[in-house]
């Protein structure tokens, strides 16, 4: 049985990647915060008889993640699937101070940074030991960090998604085409949950296709930047 690990697990898009590859049958480790609202969460996917535990993991905690790591080694002596889904976007809509560059707080940015860009690099640093023959590493990132469609507005989250497709980027190169760690990032559209919000033009099940195709298709791609099932520019 293949083994997944989804950071922010408990709601919104991670929840839906949770129990799509549940579905698919991997066995998935629900990463989260808030222990009590995911056991909530697992007891009522069990009752599906899906495969999926509890892994205590925020994302800024190093510790956290460590302890991450030595539990999947020692009970499953390797990871085939790393979502790195956990995200914030930590500007205030309608708040024309946070939405300039040249007026937002330079905290909201590095905030931003820390949990959306240095998360995963972190997740990946601890787990890529672990990882390999046919492993997959999959960054939510965000068309709001293409270089190809920026605009002005959400500086914090906008960089730290620009900041996350050039690590992906990077750490595809530096593992080669040919490697057992396909590492790629994944846009999702605009999609509805507590981050997208009700007007948004997806719902979760399609939001989450491209992860889902990446992580249990054949042949994945090395060092793209995919929307559903489609290569997008970074
Ligand atoms: N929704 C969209 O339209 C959209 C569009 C493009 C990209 N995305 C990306 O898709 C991903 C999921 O977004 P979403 O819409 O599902 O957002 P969401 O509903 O706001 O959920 C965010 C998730 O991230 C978790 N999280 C935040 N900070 C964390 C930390 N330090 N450690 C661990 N978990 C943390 C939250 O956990 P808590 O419950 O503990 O806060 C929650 O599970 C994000 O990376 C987002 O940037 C979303």
């Amino acid at each position: 049985m293949k083994t997944a690990l989804v950071t922010g697990g408990n709601r919104g898009l991670g929840l839906e990647i949770v129990k799509q590859l549940a579905a698919n049958g991997f066995k998935v480790y629900l990463g989260a915060r808030d222990e009590q609202e995911a056991q909530t969460i697992i007891s009522q996917l069990k009752k599906q008889k899906y495969n999926v535990e509890f892994l205590k993991l925020d994302v800024l905690k190093t510790s956290d993640i460590r302890a991450a790591h030595d539990r999947i080694r020692a009970n499953e002596g390797r990871l085939d699937v790393l979502v790195n889904n956990a995200g914030v976007f930590l500007e205030t809509l309608g708040n024309p101070d946070d939405s300039s560059i040249f007026k937002v707080d330079p905290v909201i940015m590095l905030k931003s940074i820390e949990t959306n860009t240095m998360g995963p690099v972190k997740l990946i640093q601890s787990f890529i030991e672990i990882m390999g023959d046919d492993a997959r590493i999959i960054n939510v990132s965000s068309g709001m960090g293409s270089l190809n469609e920026m605009e002005a507005y959400y500086p914090g989250y906008r960089m730290s998604k620009t900041a996350l497709n050039a690590m992906t980027l990077m750490m595809a190169r530096e593992l080669g085409e040919n490697a057992s760690v396909k590492i790629n990032a994944v846009c999702p559209g605009w999609c509805r949950t507590d981050m997208g919000g009700d007007n948004a033009s997806r719902s979760v099940e399609e939001g989450v296709q491209g992860v889902i195709w990446l992580a249990t298709c054949k042949n994945p791609p090395q060092g793209k930047f995919i929307r559903d099932k489609t290569e997008i520019p970074w």
